[in-house]
């Protein structure tokens, strides 16, 4: 992403594509001399005539565009529809249309005028939250997926967005907290389309070795320090979890671990562990063809947390993390685990596989001791764990289980400060019980009844009572159909939550 995004008025006119004016429902409504944001008497009068003959309202996110046909110098005005009180969703959203539509323009450099109300946020929101939600809006609304073609993409991208202070109100003295939001949200938005690259990325363009190069790479680029571990390391260390779902491709798992110390002297170390399926097939228990190939996105929870720890290596916060990847490929094969096998955790458990299609959890298994061996004190994992978690929560919101309130407050906060909706399952002891064996340990799929809960509370088991949050991401990583300031295919959820875990704005 290549989008500079400036505020307050450039020294030199600055020759813009489009002037973007943000509009409400009840500013179009009332006899507003300035209804297109004051620019041009006929341009105002154009757009109340628009709302009269009830085409244009300014609801939330509705664009107009107006071709200025040389009564300004800029050949287009875009009216985008805000809420009365927009909040930091509202103006990520509106921001999100914004790219959208200019984009349709063929807008190289554009300019958002900004009135008081929103300079100062409104009612629904600070400042610098306002300036970090329309700079993510922005970029990431103008973020898709990009097709691997002969052909080489076409080059008409939106390259500047300044955002402008309407006349006389830059001594309002906001200056540094629209800087400020406007550089945290350009961070943040990138940590987003970095994940959702890898996410988007074909099983075969993104083997768990190849996984692992991006982490090295990611990790020389932010002075992190890196380690992976190879099949024969994860052997030494006991990681039959890991072993067991990679043992079926010609692809051998890794086991990927970032660590980033920004408080040496806090005993609290965050333990962050993101399920890296490269591809899932099911193994054995092989799934059916019919969308198979959005598996690709079985990785989602490893690009949040390796999306995360990019915002965090740029805004180097101070606390303490271990970011842990397991990556495998879930094939079938002759030498892939079969239902009925048993395997031996690094944590010592036992696991009777009964689906090899519940494969996650076995990776996760292992990335939690892990994370654990390598000092964490509390831990969240994200994954895209269940289709279950689907037929519960849409694909809206991210369904997570815990064994600690404060932590699952805390992540859930941070989830609606980011606009990413978490929601919270119960996790009775009774639950518990579905994964009971005959064979070992436990199972690892307590059947079809609740089994997002019991996905969760497997991995729970590998928390060892440290305080532990489970998002399962199942819904929420992959979209048929855009919406928002998210596109269709990988979304990058829980980056964001992750990094404002890190690094909170309030
Ligand atoms: N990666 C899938 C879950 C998934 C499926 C996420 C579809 C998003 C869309 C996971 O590995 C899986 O296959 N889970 C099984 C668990 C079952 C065997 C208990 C599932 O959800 O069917
Ligand atoms: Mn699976
Ligand atoms: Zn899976």
């Amino acid at each position: 992403m290549s989008l500079q995004i400036t505020y307050g008025n450039p020294k030199h006119e600055m020759e813009a594509d489009a002037l973007v004016v943000f509009v409400t429902e009840a500013g179009l409504s009332e006899e507003n001399a300035q209804a297109a944001g004051g620019l041009h008497p006929q341009l105002d009068a154009a757009v109340r005539q628009l709302r009269e003959r009830g085409l244009y309202h300014g609801k939330p996110e509705e664009l107009y565009t107006l071709p200025t046909v040389g009564l300004l110098p800029t050949p287009f005005v875009v009216c985008v529809g805000l809420a009365a009180e927009p909040d930091a969703d509202g103006l990520r959203s509106a921001a999100a249309a914004v790219a959208r539509g200019v984009r349709s323009l063929k807008a190289r450099h554009i300019r958002l005028l900004l009135p008081e109300w929103l300079l100062t946020g409104g009612a629904g929101c600070e400042p610098q939250a306002a300036a970090q939600a329309m700079s993510e809006g922005l970029i990431l609304g103008l973020h898709s997926r990009e097709a691997i073609r002969r052909e080489g993409k076409e080059a008409d991208a939106l390259e500047s967005a300044a955002f402008v202070p309407q006349s006389g109100q830059e001594a309002l003295g906001l200056a540094a907290a629209w800087e400020a939001g406007l550089r945290r949200g350009t961070i943040f938005a990138d940590g987003v389309c970095y994940a959702r690259e890898l996410t988007n990325r074909p099983g075969n363009l993104l083997t768990p070795e190849q996984l692992a190069e991006e982490a090295e790479q990611l990790a020389a680029e932010l002075e992190l320090e890196c380690e992976v571990l190879d099949e024969w390391s994860a052997a030494e260390q006991g990681m039959g979890g890991l072993l067991g779902v990679g043992q079926g491709s010609a692809h051998p798992p890794r086991m990927i671990v970032l660590h980033y110390q920004g408080a040496p002297d806090d005993k609290t170390v965050w333990g962050w562990v993101g399920k890296g399926i490269t591809f899932d097939t099911g193994g054995i228990s092989l799934k059916k063809a019919a969308g198979m190939e959005e598996m690709i996105s079985d990785m989602g929870g490893a690009a949040a947390v390796l999306g995360a720890m990019r915002i965090v290596g740029k805004l180097r916060p101070a606390i303490n993390i271990v970011a842990v990847v397991p990556t495998a490929e879930n094939m079938p094969s002759d030498r892939a685990l079969k239902p009925g096998d048993v395997i031996t955790t690094m944590s010592g458990r036992t696991v009777e596989v009964v689906n090899t299609d519940a494969e996650g959890r076995l990776v996760l298994a292992d990335g939690l001791t892990t994370a654990i061996q390598r000092g964490a004190t509390q831990l969240v994992d994200v994954a895209t764990l269940t289709g279950a978690v689907m037929v519960a929560l849409g694909d809206v919101a991210t369904g997570a289980v815990s064994n600690h309130p404060g932590l699952m407050e805390t992540v859930r906060q941070a989830g609606e400060r980011s606009g990413e909706p978490i929601w919270e399952l119960p996790s009775y002891p009774v639950y518990r019980r579905q994964l009971d064996s005959d064979a070992a340990d436990m199972k690892n799929v307590g059947g079809r009844l609740a089994g997002t809960i019991t996905g969760g509370l497997f991995i729970g088991t590998f928390a060892e009572e440290l305080p532990w949050v489970h998002l399962d991401i199942g819904g929420t990583a992959w979209l048929s159909k855009g919406r928002g300031w998210e596109g269709k295919g990988a979304t990058g959820a829980m980056t964001r939550t992750l990094a404002e875990l890190a690094s909170p704005s309030r």
